[in-house]
């Protein structure tokens, strides 16, 4: 198992040619993340999320990435969620829940200061929603599906479903998706405020890379800040938060001086 001084050193994309289910490219400063195995319609296994314990520190940290855009291999899925093959291989419930706090893999993706787009083509269920939960920007394709099936399978959502996902959309829409475990299509999702936009299939890329690249057109330490403010603030109560856009607004205007 990676340590975890070994896994938050900063990879480039070379180092990453070796990954099985994952594949990590850098473009013109996008960070392109594809969950890659299609043939399970990506569904997230315990080598993926070693190799996005890799891929995310390297682009939080990497200079030349500006942003990220995640997409699933294929154009069936995003991703079917967790890898049920491999439910119930742990030794044992304490070790599997030890193993996943010891590798906070959604906290450190939420803790990824640049803007990082989710494409999602096709299913995005259990950790697949949840991951694209995590993105700032979530363009769906037409004939996306979105679902957690957890109750249904007797659990809950563990790759932090419970607690992103109210922070996105109403809390009554969170709880009928999670108590129903229906699946939802991309009107729905659109008309609940879950994606921000619907794109024909094969323009999903396309559109994830030009939205990107609008995005990097404007100052990257001003995005990381709006990013900081944004995401923080929805943490704290109204009077904390306006006081800390202030005090991000007075750090960028003190280092804008000095250049
Ligand atoms: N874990 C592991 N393998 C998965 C998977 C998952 N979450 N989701 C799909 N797959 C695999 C299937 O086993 C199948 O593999 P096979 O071709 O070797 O049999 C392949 O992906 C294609 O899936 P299939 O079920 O044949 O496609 P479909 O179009 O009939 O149905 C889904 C698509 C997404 C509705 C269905 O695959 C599904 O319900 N998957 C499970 C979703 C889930 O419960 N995720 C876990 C959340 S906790």
């Amino acid at each position: 198992m990676l340590s975890r001084k070994n896994a938050h050193r900063s990879l480039k994309a070379t180092d990453m040619s070796a990954f099985e289910n994952i594949i990590y490219e850098i473009s013109d400063g996008i960070a392109w993340i594809t969950l890659n195995r299609p043939k399970a319609l990506n569904a997230v296994n315990t080598k993926m999320r070693d190799e996005l314990y890799e891929v995310i520190p390297a682009v939080k940290d990497d200079p030349e990435v500006r942003a990220a855009i995640i997409k699933g291999a294929g154009d069936r899925a995003f991703s079917a969620g967790a890898d049920i093959s491999e439910f119930g291989t742990a030794p044992s419930q304490t070790i599997a829940r030890e193993v996943r706090w010891e590798r906070d893999l959604w906290g450190m993706f939420l803790s990824i200061q640049k803007p990082v787009i989710a494409a999602i083509g096709g299913f995005a269920l259990g950790a697949g929603i949840e991951m694209a939960m995590c993105c700032d920007i979530r363009l769906a394709s037409d004939n996306a599906q979105f679902g957690l099936p957890e109750a249904n399978l007797g659990m809950v959502p563990t790759a932090g479903g419970s607690q992103t996902m109210p922070r996105v959309i109403l809390h009554g829409h969170v709880s009928q998706i999670v108590f129903t475990a229906d699946r939802i299509d991309a009107n729905e999702a659109l008309r609940i405020g879950l994606v921000n936009q619907i794109v024909p299939k094969e323009q999903l890329l396309s559109a994830a890379e030009s939205l990107a690249r609008k995005i990097m057109s404007n100052n990257p330490v001003a995005l990381e800040y709006a990013k900081a403010a944004i995401t923080r603030g929805l943490d704290l109560p109204l009077d904390q938060g306006l006081e800390m856009e202030t005090r991000l607004a007075s750090i960028l205007n003190s280092q804008r001086n000095r250049l």
